[in-house]
């Protein structure tokens, strides 16, 4: 069984749109595979047409292996399931703080799907805290979508500090260029600053795509409805790579 974290500290960079993505290519590729929404905005959860129970969740989360199976839901697709966010996943970084070493309850919980997957696929929200510690500890890959600009350049270079001062693995980490518009100049020179200072950049690029941001409209992955699109082939080849790497 293998992690992915969909991460960003920025939110809106496409975290989301490649969690959901991701997993249902790995699901048609025959990887039996889990979705955890921990973002309590619940967009892929809203992607996969999964509703959380009404019950608020506390530390629990990180603590019941047996809780957590009985949340998960199947999705529409063979091989996938979810298992959705709710509201009070807000409170995560307290429900850790109350937990003893908190940066490996989650990677314990998730050790209990063991037999009954193959990917687990983490989409995260856009802070860094006890929780993003917790997903940097547990993951195998850190999938890191990088809108290219100035500020972006700044964040990816704060995520290389963080896991220095955490003692964390940097070999997890893995960008890849998300929104491009080549178009644009700064998207260019951004890249190309960017992949100069880190080898650790995947080698396909997710341009801006109209396609992309109709999942929405869908609640549907890309390829249920746009599979001979162009950003379809984009988003294949961003699978394939992940597969690689894990
Ligand atoms: N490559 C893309 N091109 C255009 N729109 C995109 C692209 N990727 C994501 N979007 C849209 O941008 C918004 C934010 O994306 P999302 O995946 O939810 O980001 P995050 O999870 O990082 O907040 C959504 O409305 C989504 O549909
Ligand atoms: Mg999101």
């Amino acid at each position: 069984m293998k992690t992915l974290a969909c991460y960003s500290m920025k939110g809106g960079v496409g975290k989301t749109a490649t969690a959901v993505n991701i997993a249902w290519f790995a699901a048609r590729a025959g990887y039996k595979t889990l979705l955890i929404d921990l973002d309590p905005q619940g967009a892929s959860s809203f992607y996969f047409r999964v509703k959380s129970k009404k019950k608020p969740w506390d530390e629990k989360f990180f603590q019941d292996h047996e809780y957590l199976l009985k949340h998960i839901k199947e999705a529409d697709y063979e091989n996938l399931d979810v298992l959705p966010a709710h509201f009070s996943f807000r409170n995560f970084d307290i429900n850790l703080s109350d937990i003893s070493k908190p940066e490996k309850g989650l990677k314990k919980v998730l050790k209990g799907f063991k037999s009954s997957y193959d990917l687990i696929i983490l989409d995260c929200p856009p802070t860094i805290s006890n929780l993003s510690e917790a997903v940097f500890y547990t993951s195998d890959l850190v999938l890191v979508p990088v809108i290219p600009t100035t500020l972006s350049e700044r964040t990816l270079d704060q995520l290389y500090q963080y896991f220095d001062e955490y003692k964390l693995n940097t070999d997890k980490i893995t960008p890849f260029f998300s929104m491009v518009q080549k178009q644009k100049h700064m998207h260019a020179d951004s890249i190309t600053r960017l992949k100069e200072r880190y080898s650790s950049f995947i080698d396909v690029t997710i341009p801006f795509a109209a396609d992309l941001e109709k999942m929405g409209e869908h609640r549907q992955p890309l390829g249920e409805f746009a599979s001979g699109k162009p950003v379809f082939t984009h988003v294949q080849s961003l699978w394939q790579a992940v597969r690689e790497r894990l």
